[in-house]
């Protein structure tokens, strides 16, 4: 059945990358006015996601509080304002008894701050009360109390369903949870969390590749907020929103967007990207070819059958390498004519039939093209197990 909710990966800011346990409202507030006005929102952002240190302990009820010098008109205030910008708002909670960041973040209270026995009255207030549009729920808290995950998961995803059935639920766990994800959640974590470097980022795509068929519309692998314009290097920077586009993982800027340079937005606005990412048929690409430090990675776009195919070329070492895409091998019939647009240096070629393409790519870069061919093409299908 339909579901109000999106069917393609969300696409936001988080605060964790960033500021970790060190949020306020005038944080993420200035995060929403700059998605706002950045040119990010006109780009397709919308979420402006609260994570872990905004709780302020309990009440003598039991009711969740907002930490109070971080957060003193509370989180339904500062979800009305993020509402006010036309954009949504996302929270954070952990299915145990307590956060990940709760152990060491002495100011924000030792435990308690998990969904653990607090669970109807939690969700009610953060989806329903304060009107928080998304949430991330955490394992940290989970895994002491001997929780079966599967359970445990499925209860709180029915329970958010009949609060609000529109809220995106993202669960997070540092691996795979299971296909029983795919019915329960909107998007799950593989992964443990990335840090700002090209070995973290291409771990998190090696630990998706074979994931690709749990990936549809309506249910994603999350590969983790992004680490754009947060230290690494232009190069690797494209090459890591590349493959989260490619492989359509949600797009949470993770970067101060009060700060950034030209660009990190150009990055992060890439409109051809963001069209990969955003394409309806929802189909995570797929290695087709990995020559140790050189990989071919492949997608349809829009129907399986409707002979257009992104395309990545990734150089993972750290030498200019050039790399030589046959065409058949991404289901394209040459000879029939095709068009390729080049997504990074925004060139169009039509009318080509050469039966192969090649390009030069620097170091941990990579090149990623949309390629129509016209007639029916092979079905991409058939590109099972790396072959065609
Ligand atoms: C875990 C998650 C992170 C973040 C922190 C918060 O480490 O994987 O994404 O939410 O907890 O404490």
């Amino acid at each position: 059945p339909e579901t109000p909710r999106p069917r393609t990966p969300i696409m936001g800011w988080s605060s964790w990358n960033n500021y970790h346990v060190n949020i306020s409202e005038e944080i993420i507030q200035s995060q929403a006015d700059a998605m706002a006005a950045s040119g990010m929102k006109e780009a397709g952002y919308s979420y402006i996601n609260i994570d872990d240190g905004f709780f302020g302990g309990r009440n003598e009820n039991g009711g969740l509080l907002a930490h109070k010098k971080r957060f003193p008109s509370g989180m339904k205030a500062l979800a009305d304002y993020i509402h006010k910008k036309g954009l949504k708002a996302g929270i954070y909670s952990d299915a145990g008894i307590n956060t990940c960041a709760s152990y060491w973040d002495q100011d924000t209270i030792g435990s308690g701050m998990g969904l653990y026995g607090h669970e109807w009255s939690d969700l009610n207030l953060m989806l329903k009360e304060w009107g928080y549009d998304f949430i991330k729920i955490d394992w940290c808290g989970g895994q002491w109390l001997d929780l079966d995950e599967e359970t445990r998961y499925t209860l709180l995803g029915k329970m958010i369903r009949s609060i609000r059935p529109d809220v995106v639920y993202n669960i997070c766990r540092w691996e795979f949870p299971g296909k029983w994800a795919l019915t329960t959640a909107d998007s799950w974590r593989i992964s443990g969390d990335i840090t700002n470097t090209f070995e973290s980022v291409m771990h998190i795509v090696d630990r998706n590749a074979d994931l690709w068929k749990y990936s549809g519309p309506g249910h994603v692998n999350d590969m983790d907020m992004l680490q754009v314009g947060r230290g690494m290097g232009y190069e690797e920077d494209k090459t890591h929103f590349s493959m989260w586009c490619m492989l359509n993982s949600p797009l949470l800027a993770g970067n101060d967007l009060t700060k950034m340079s030209d660009e990190t937005l150009e990055i992060l606005t890439n409109k051809e990207l963001i069209s990969i990412n955003q394409d309806p048929l929802v189909y995570q690409a797929r290695k087709l070819e990995d020559h140790g430090d050189l990989e071919l990675w492949t997608r349809p776009l829009g129907s399986t059958m409707s002979g257009r195919v992104a395309v990545a070329l990734l150089n993972r070492s750290d030498k200019n390498q050039t790399m030589t895409l046959e065409l058949e091998k991404v289901a394209i019939i040459p000879g029939e004519g095709y068009v390729v647009k080049d997504c990074w240096e925004h060139t169009t070629s039509s009318g080509m039939t050469k039966p192969t393409l090649s390009y030069e790519i620097p170091p941990h870069g990579v090149v990623v093209l949309k390629i129509d061919g016209t007639n029916p093409p092979f079905n991409v299908f058939q590109f099972e197990n790396g072959k065609k």
